[in-house]
């Protein structure tokens, strides 16, 4: 059966950062997407899309803002339940919440209660694929793939692979070993499955042995079409940690690069404190940066400067980084984004925050032809967004004399109460 969802759809011509904004990124009031299959056939004006298909089922959304599901490009699902942990910087952090949090995924019933936790959260959030890391256990990995397969959601995911001893707590640690086999075990099973894509998942360079990191690129070069995830360059403390544990290495990048990790499909969370020579060889190698706001400012890592990361023309996603990250929502990431680039003198456009939300974080994945977008032939997963869902927001929004000038307050303030319903593949999530 055919669906018309209409609302104000927002598409896109092109990048907003590469030509002007509001050319790049549209918003058709009046539109309406007619959906098939799970797949958007067309958009258009309304009235035209329902005169030529009047057995279509009309859902209508008024005037609220139809737009690509967002696309959260790294986050760490075992974080869901201790997001929001006070007072420490990313060493501290990890030892202190993070590791003892993921031991408890041992545990599959676990892993298997907050997936789906967390995967509800996201619908909720108005958030329709995610890359996230997992822990080392492969059971964490089978609870993340099969809540999202639950929910017919595109996800991307991994095994969190870390074994040196000096830096994890025995715990917390598997051999370069078992990452290869139970990596290689995992990508057999899910890669490719339903809308299932598989990241190797080295945690980052501190926590991986020299030999572990071989081994991962080892089985990268078997499998090319996974995507790879990991961490670098988060805090300047972090940085000097792998100088000491890796003291022949040019930079941090080159920590991965000497191991086959640096090629396209890499996604390297934060990236903000880069030298020359590793923005030269991301660039290079067509790699992706995922900015991650919120946990940039509560964990204290620093400002990731946007405009000239995309003025070098890389590939840069956007991302909660739950639970260094201190919010699920896509909109509080946005916010944070556009707030970091007041402070690096980027005045960062709502067309450009709302692209890097959606269609950047798919280009970095480099999945721009399923998903990112509302145009034929993408998957229909979209998030449908109330512009007035607080007084607050409703109080600003009605003096607005443009569609920006409306957007942009739900942006700044909005959370989960601005999103009436997600859609993933044509369907509404929880229906
Ligand atoms: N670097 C290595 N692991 C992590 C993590 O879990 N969160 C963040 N923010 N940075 C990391
Ligand atoms: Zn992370």
């Amino acid at each position: 059966m055919d669906k018309l969802i209409a609302g104000q759809v927002v598409t896109y011509q092109g990048d907003p950062f590469d030509i002007p904004a509001e050319e790049a990124v549209q918003v058709l009031p009046q539109a309406a997407i007619l959906v098939r299959d799970g797949k958007v056939v067309s958009v258009g004006p309304r009235d035209t899309l329902r005169a030529k298909h009047p057995e279509a089922t009309l859902i209508d959304h008024g005037s609220a803002l139809i737009l690509p599901g967002f696309i959260d490009a790294h986050a760490h699902y075992p974080q869901t339940a201790m997001i929001a942990s006070w007072g420490k910087r990313l060493i501290d952090w990890l030892n202190t919440y993070t590791f003892p949090e993921e031991a408890k995924f041992a545990n599959r019933a676990y892993a298997d209660e907050i997936a789906g936790r967390y995967l509800d959260l996201l619908l909720a959030n108005g958030t329709t694929t995610v890359t996230s890391f997992c822990t080392i256990h492969p059971g964490s990995v089978e609870a993340l793939f099969e809540a999202a397969a639950q929910r017919n959601m595109r996800i991307v995911a991994g095994k969190t692979c870390m074994d040196r001893p000096e830096t994890t707590p025995d715990f917390l640690r598997d051999t370069a070993k078992a990452a290869y086999d139970e990596s290689k075990a995992l990508i057999e099973r899910w890669h490719g499955t339903g809308r299932a894509t598989y990241a190797i998942t080295p945690r980052f360079s501190p926590t991986s042995t020299p030999e572990q990191l071989d081994a991962l690129g080892q089985l990268w070069s078997e499998y090319p079409t996974c995507l790879m995830q990991t961490h670098l360059s988060e805090q300047t403390d972090e940085i000097e940690w792998v100088k000491g544990l890796y003291p022949d290495a040019r930079d941090y990048l080159d920590t991965y690069e000497r191991f086959g990790l640096v090629r396209e499909g890499a996604l390297f969370g934060h990236a903000i404190h880069l030298e020359p020579r590793e923005i030269a060889h991301l660039q290079a190698n067509d790699c992706s940066l995922i900015h991650c706001p919120t946990s940039n400012t509560f964990i204290g890592s620093g400002l990731f400067d946007m405009g000239p990361r995309k003025a070098d023309a890389l590939r840069v996603g956007l991302a909660t980084d739950t639970g260094g990250g201190s919010s699920f929502s896509m909109l509080r990431t946005m916010a944070a984004a556009y707030e970091i680039g007041q402070l690096r003198h980027t005045a960062l456009h709502p067309a450009q925050l709302l692209w890097l939300a959606t269609r950047g974080s798919a280009e970095a994945l480099r999945m721009e032809d399923r998903i990112g977008s509302i145009a034929a032939g993408m998957e229909a997963d979209f998030a449908v967004i109330d512009l007035a869902s607080t007084p607050a927001i409703a109080q600003r929004a009605i003096t607005a004399e443009t569609v920006w000038e409306e957007i942009f307050p739900t942006i700044m303030m909005g959370d989960d109460r601005a999103v009436i319903t997600s859609y993933v593949m044509g369907e509404r999530a929880g229906s």
